[in-house]
């Protein structure tokens, strides 16, 4: 049987190491694209990670390109393609810059690779989702964000180390946009089965949800010349992982949300069950009236970021809109 042919668009720091991550968990052949100005950058690190083989017992094919020939038909598309904030840039200069990237990748992706499900990781994530599933008229069952995986692993590794325990008897979930207005669940969250409230006090919670929410900030403070990439590409080999094996894993994914929560069709963070169809299912939980107030907030975020993406994008290249 031939292996899961795993695309990851963005040779850069999320696109590469999540490449490290999937060839050690040995998920598929891989093919890791940038823009042809980057010459020999994709290549030269898909060969390094290759000569890693050896090493690390994984026996994954590592082809580095700036052509999507080589990515033709492949079974998972990773998309971290992007430009980070500069100096004397606004959000909507990002906003129109990524939006203009993503769907322009979208319209590859679309080409070459039609049956491929699509995990978003560029930024700002969730209309970067929305803009794929536009582009590619895709299922949107096919295409999907990743975000929630990173914060709920943010939240999980705080926990671990508030309480000293490992992070594996740490679970969690959370919902919403990826940015300021993301929901953690706490009354989800337990420790070994124990609800983290009947462990952690809460004011002391209260800070550790604030610290998930500033997770992505944090590390841009620290670093200074870009934003985190190991977690996030673990989060996302996670997500390819659930998909290759049909694993049917329930995490929290930027997901389709028609009727579901009464969304009314945008991209947003849900609990989801993740498997060689994509997203497969959505669980719709009760929420809590002040759950409610928070997730309905972040939608309204993430519906105002999608409007304004719209504005600053012509529409026209929207295979959606044609449908
Ligand atoms: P990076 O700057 O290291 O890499 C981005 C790469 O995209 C560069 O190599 C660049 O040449 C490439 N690129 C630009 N235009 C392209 C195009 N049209 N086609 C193919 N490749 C193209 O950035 P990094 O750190 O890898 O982050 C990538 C994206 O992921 C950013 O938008 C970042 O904000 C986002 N991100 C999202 C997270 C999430 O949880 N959703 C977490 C971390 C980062
Ligand atoms: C993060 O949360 C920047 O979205 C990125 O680290």
């Amino acid at each position: 049987m031939p292996r899961p042919k795993i695309t990851i668009i963005g040779a850069g720091n999320v696109g590469a190491t999540t490449a490290h991550w999937c060839a050690a968990a040995e998920l598929g052949d891989l093919v890791l694209l940038d823009i042809p100005q980057t010459e020999g950058m994709p290549r030269g690190k898909a060969l390094d990670l290759a000569q890693a083989g050896p090493i690390m017992d994984f026996d994954s094919r590592i082809v580095g390109t700036t052509s999507y020939d080589d990515t033709a038909d492949s079974d998972v598309v990773v998309i971290t393609a992007g430009s980070a904030r500069k100096p004397g840039m606004t959000r909507d200069d990002l906003l129109a810059i990524n939006a203009r990237i993503v769907g322009a990748v979208a319209d590859q992706v679309k080409r070459t690779s039609p049956r491929a499900a699509v995990i978003v990781v560029s930024n700002p994530l969730d209309a970067m989702v929305q803009r794929t599933w536009q582009v590619t008229g895709f299922p949107p069952q096919r295409v999907m964000g990743q975000a929630g995986v990173l914060d709920a692993a943010r939240f999980r590794a705080f926990i671990a180390m508030e309480l000293g325990v490992s992070v594996e008897d740490v679970s969690a979930m959370l919902l919403g946009g990826h940015g300021d207005t993301m929901v953690p669940l706490t009354r989800c969250c337990a420790v070994g089965g124990i609800p983290v409230a009947e462990l952690i006090a809460p004011d002391r919670l209260e800070e550790i949800v604030r610290r998930t929410r500033d997770g992505g900030a944090e590390i841009v403070g620290l670093l200074r010349t870009g934003s985190a990439y190991y977690a996030p590409a673990a989060a996302t080999a996670q997500m390819v992982e659930a998909i290759v094996r049909d694993k049917k894993r329930v995490v929290p994914c930027a997901a389709y949300c028609d009727r579901e929560y009464g969304v009314g069709g945008y991209y947003v963070g849900v609990p989801c069950v993740l498997g060689a169809r994509g997203i497969e299912r959505i669980l719709e939980i009760r929420l809590t009236e002040s759950e409610r107030a928070a997730f309905q907030k972040s939608v309204e975020a993430v519906k105002g970021l999608v409007q304004r993406m719209a504005e600053l994008v012509a529409p026209s290249a929207d295979a959606c809109a044609q449908r």
